[in-house]
C-alpha cells in the first residue's frame, strides 16, 4: 500500500493523512484516530493497522499489505463478521 491509498476503507482515509494525524495531534490512544475522518469507526478491519503506525517508532517506514490483497482480505472479513 502506498501512502496515498486508503487504510481505512471504510471511510476512504488514506495512509498518509493517518501518519500526519499520528505526528502533528499525537493520540494517546490508537482509539483516538478515529478522530482523524472516523478512521477504524466502520467495519473494524483497519483497527489493527491504524494502531500498528500508532505504536511504530517511524509509522513512514511501516510496510502494509499491497492495496488488492488489502481490499480483499477486508472483504472476506466483512464477509465473516
Ligand atoms: S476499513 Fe476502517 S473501519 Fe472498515
Amino acid at each position: 500500500m502506498n501512502d496515498d491509498q486508503p487504510i481505512c476503507l471504510c471511510f476512504d482515509v488514506p495512509k498518509r493523512k493517518v501518519i500526519q494525524f499520528i505526528r502533528t495531534e499525537r493520540p494517546k490512544t490508537p482509539s483516538q484516530l478515529s478522530e482523524c475522518f472516523g478512521a477504524g469507526t466502520g467495519c473494524g478491519w483497519c483497527r489493527p493497522y491504524l494502531k500498528q503506525l500508532w505504536e511504530s517508532e517511524s509509522p513512514e517506514s511501516e510496510t502494509l499489505p499491497e492495496a488488492d490483497q488489502y481490499a480483499k482480505d477486508r472483504q472476506e472479513y466483512r464477509d465473516a463478521t
